[in-house]
């Protein structure tokens, strides 16, 4: 029956939200680490980084072969993902800091500083320059000393010497900015561009140097990238910027190309794969790109793809329609059905019809693994994972008389910022364990289960013990905000 050994198509795993997506991803992870591969999951929710404490059960051997990277600075991971702030597009920095896509004049602040100090770094040789921090003390300067400043001051400022050509080029860049100010717009362009840096210095994602591909891929490994925490753009980004290295250091492995290389194929497992590839004319995320190419022309470099989602109809079809291999489990939604059935050319109607009607644990194969589709029931997991089982809805009502909708409307007049109905989802089922609320001189404070949560609200800014200062509030900050809503401490009428 197989023909093709699993990891030499690219492969689909298809379910409506709790139908066990994940749990056949962890038997995948199991069958494939056994067979020696090179795992890498992108795992938005930090829902993978419970296999590593129930590895043992696989076999000592394996006790060393999990790696989790976290990209935000207070995630669970044994290493932090970080990149090269000097050799990403100002564009992408502009998006990830959250500046809005027709802030252009801020836009182009930030085009300016980023070449500014990337000239800096170029002719001094100060790699450690080249930072968001170094971005913030040039619009410090600037902000000081006005169209006064000066190429020597900014170099004393950074603490680096430059020789003649450099401080020519730089100059030229640091004259563009002052005509910037002087000009009517005037210094709150610099104040603006300076508050979306410090969001980005405060990721703590981005550095002078990237976080290097061989602690992240090892044969017969999993690396679990840990994204929980860390708003779209900034999941994008890192998508985007460690799938385009894998896969570059597997066309130079192959082709025999200079630069970084890996030698064994890898599996990239993409969960929650809508986010990231959607169809282009929904939303262009920066990752589809390096997603499409890897469906394209991956297994050509022994690059696997497995797009995990429950709703393949808003996944970029050209992707779907790539992984010949597709584990379908029940889904409800009848588009979703269809998007599946027009992907696959081997699902008929007949089955189609089934779908909806399975079990949890039950699915239907098809692909080059099997000659005709075929109807499973899967094996149990010998590894752990952190899926959640509490039904949302019933746990809601059960709380409170208010709306979802009423209740993310509210948390957005208290926070002053866009808050998503998702985040509202996952902050309700936290709403239980929040205690100790109380208002002081403009500070909500309080904790959701053992983490200290607190919101500044004259400033529009909160911290989490878990997740840091994230520029768009966590469910944590969310929770601590709806309960003191529903107890009548913030009034939003
Ligand atoms: N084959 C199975 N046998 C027994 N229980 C299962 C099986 N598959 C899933 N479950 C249970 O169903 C629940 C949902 O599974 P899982 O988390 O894998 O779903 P999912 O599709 O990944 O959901 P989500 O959309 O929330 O990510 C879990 O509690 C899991 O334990
Ligand atoms: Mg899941
Ligand atoms: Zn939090």
């Amino acid at each position: 029956m197989h023909r093709h050994e699993w990891a030499q198509e690219h492969l689909a795993i298809i379910a409506s939200t709790g139908s066990g997506k994940t749990w056949t991803s962890v038997i995948l992870i199991e069958e494939l680490l056994k067979k020696g591969a090179t795992i890498l999951v992108i795992d938005p929710h930090g829902e993978y980084v419970h296999i590593k404490n129930s590895i043992s059960r696989l076999g000592p051997q394996f006790l060393d072969k999990v790696i989790i990277i976290s990209a935000s600075e207070v995630g669970v991971g044994d290493l932090r993902y970080k990149i090269n702030t000097m050799k990403v597009q100002p564009e992408i920095l502009a998006d990830v800091a959250g500046v809005p896509r027709g802030a252009s004049k801020i836009r182009y602040v930030i085009y300016l500083v980023h070449t500014l100090v990337r000239t800096i770094v170029k002719y001094s040789g100060a790699k450690q320059l080249g930072t968001p921090d170094s971005m913030i003390r040039v619009i410090n300067e600037v902000l000081d000393h006005g169209a006064s400043t000066s190429i020597d001051r900014v170099l004393r400022r950074l603490g680096v010497v430059l020789n003649e050509e450099g401080r020519a080029k730089a100059e030229k860049v640091l004259k563009e900015l002052e005509d910037l100010i002087d000009s009517k717009t005037k210094k709150s362009l610099l104040v603006s561009a300076r508050v979306y840096l410090r969001r980005l210095r405060r990721l703590g994602l981005y550095t002078y140097w990237s976080l290097p591909l061989d602690k992240v891929l090892r044969p017969s490994s999993v690396a679990i990238v840990n994204l929980a925490g860390l708003s779209d753009e900034v999941q994008d980004h890192v998508v985007y910027h460690i799938l385009s290295r894998v896969f570059r250091a597997r066309v130079n492995h192959v082709r025999n190309l200079p630069g970084s290389r890996y030698p064994f194929p890898v599996v990239v497992i993409l969960e929650e794969a809508h986010r990231f590839a959607q169809p282009r004319t929904v939303r262009s995320t920066l990752s589809l790109g390096v997603i499409s190419r890897i469906a394209g022309e991956g297994r050509k470099f022994g690059v696997y793809l497995v797009v995990i989602t429950q709703r393949p109809s808003k996944v970029d079809p050209d992707v779907l329609s790539q992984c010949n291999s597709q584990v379908i489990l029940r889904l409800v939604n009848q588009r979703d059905v269809m998007a599946v059935l027009s992907a696959s050319e081997v699902l008929n109607e007949e089955l189609g019809r089934l779908i909806p009607m399975l079990d949890v644990g039950e699915g239907i194969v098809v692909g080059p693994i099997t000659p005709l589709p075929l109807v499973i029931r899967l094996r149990d997991r010998v590894l752990d994972y952190g899926g959640s089982d509490i039904d949302l809805s019933k746990a809601w009502t059960a709380q409170s008389d208010l709306g979802i909708e009423e209740l993310r409307r509210g948390v957005e007049k208290v926070l002053s910022t866009r808050v998503g109905a998702r985040s509202v989802v996952e902050a309700i089922s936290l709403i239980n364990d929040v205690s100790d609320v109380s208002l002081d001189t403009g500070v909500l404070s309080g904790r959701v289960g053992n983490t200290h949560v607190e919101v500044r609200l004259g400033e529009n800014s909160w911290s989490c013990e878990v997740c840091g200062s994230p520029y768009e509030p966590c469910p944590h900050v969310i929770a601590l905000t709806a309960k003191a809503i529903k107890n009548g401490l913030l009034r939003v009428d």
